[in-house]
């Protein structure tokens, strides 16, 4: 089976986006025929400065790479070096209609944010129907956030075989509905633009801020607390097997044990589960050669089945090509 998705390249990686969406995506790679690209062109939409989208650009492949991601198991690519998925982009976007395309919640909330948008932003579930459909992708893992975005593409594939000819695989979603929402520091959800966020690739002062940073009530050492209440044991029961959440309830239930201590067994969690990761990363940081050459790797296994499927695309349509 061919499970693909895309991880959008948007700054720092947070416990909620491992927990909800990379670790999953990292365990398909031992199972599956995984296909992982860096989403660059969908940060376009979002863009404030070219330094800002090189960064988050490479950044978001190293962390990816440093987190597991094996260039020799899976096929791992930056999705900019693919051209056939822009010109699909546009195939695709005749076969869709404008009211079908607003009513889009990600484009809706932009818009009611008060963001005036680019078209980009308007035809963005085409170009990620796109990277679907370029790869005859099974299944595709995301969070909840990009069902309805999923859903298009399904839709777009429908009604392009209607008209062309049974050419591209219709895409299951895959999606958790049952995957906790990570709380950030403050008990809201997890995410950057909250400022709430716990860093993966931090240092570690950076993180043990963060932690202690986390809201608790005002009970003193000796009171007994309430695990189901607090955001500490949320983030905390992540990292642990069911019975280790056993022993880490009846800590909290037992009193004696104060805020900053589970604070502390907290910090400990997050460091050692993320030590080797984060030592990769350093070191892949020192070899950048290594990223590019895995990209490149990526790169041209990927583009040989984009260029056979675009091929039989152009020809499905009635495209002009020189290439016979
Ligand atoms: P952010 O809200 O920090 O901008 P993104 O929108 O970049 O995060 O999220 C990327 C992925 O991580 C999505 O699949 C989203 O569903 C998931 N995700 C982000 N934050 C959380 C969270 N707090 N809990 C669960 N999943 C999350
Ligand atoms: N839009 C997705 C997100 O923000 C990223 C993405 C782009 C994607 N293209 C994709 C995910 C194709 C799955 C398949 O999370």
């Amino acid at each position: 089976m061919r499970i693909l998705t895309g991880v959008q390249p948007s700054g720092k990686l947070h416990l909620g986006n491992y927990f909800s969406a990379i670790r999953k995506i990292l365990e398909y790679q031992h199972k599956e025929e995984l296909f992982l690209f860096v989403a660059n062109l969908h940060a376009l939409t979002t863009f404030s400065s070219k330094k800002e989208l090189e960064e988050n650009t490479m950044s978001a492949a190293l962390d990816l790479l440093a987190l597991g991601v094996d260039p020799e198991k899976s096929i791992f690519w930056m999705q900019s070096d693919i051209p056939e998925v822009t010109e699909l982009t546009w195939y695709l976007s005749q076969v869709i209609t404008v009211s079908k395309l607003e009513l889009a919640h990600s484009f809706k909330d932009k818009v009611a944010k008060g963001f005036s948008p680019g078209a980009g932003l308007f035809t963005y579930p085409i170009l990620m129907a796109a990277d679907i459909l370029l790869f005859s992708a099974d299944r595709v893992p995301v969070g909840k956030d990009q069902k309805q975005h999923l859903e298009f593409a399904r839709d777009i594939a429908e009604r392009f075989n209607a008209q062309f000819g049974d050419l591209l695989v219709i895409p299951e979603p895959d999606i958790d509905e049952h995957t906790a929402t990570v709380p950030g520091v403050d008990g809201a959800k997890m995410s950057k633009s909250y400022k709430n966020t716990i860093d993966l690739f931090a240092s570690e002062k950076e993180i043990k801020k963060s932690v202690m940073s986390i809201v608790s009530d005002s009970k003193g050492i000796e009171e007994p607390k309430d695990p189901d209440d607090s955001i500490i044991f949320q983030i905390h029961s992540l990292f642990l097997d069911e019975t280790g959440k056993q022993t880490l309830r009846d800590r909290f239930r037992k009193g004696g044990v104060g805020y900053g201590d589970l604070k502390k067994s907290l910090l400990e969690a997050i460091l050692d589960r993320f030590a080797p990761y984060r030592k990769k990363r350093e070191e892949l940081s020192a070899d950048l050669g290594y990223v590019q050459s895995s990209l490149k790797t990526g790169r041209d296994k990927a583009r040989s089945v984009a260029f056979g499927k675009i091929k039989e695309i152009r020809a499905a349509i009635g495209i002009y090509s020189s290439d016979f």
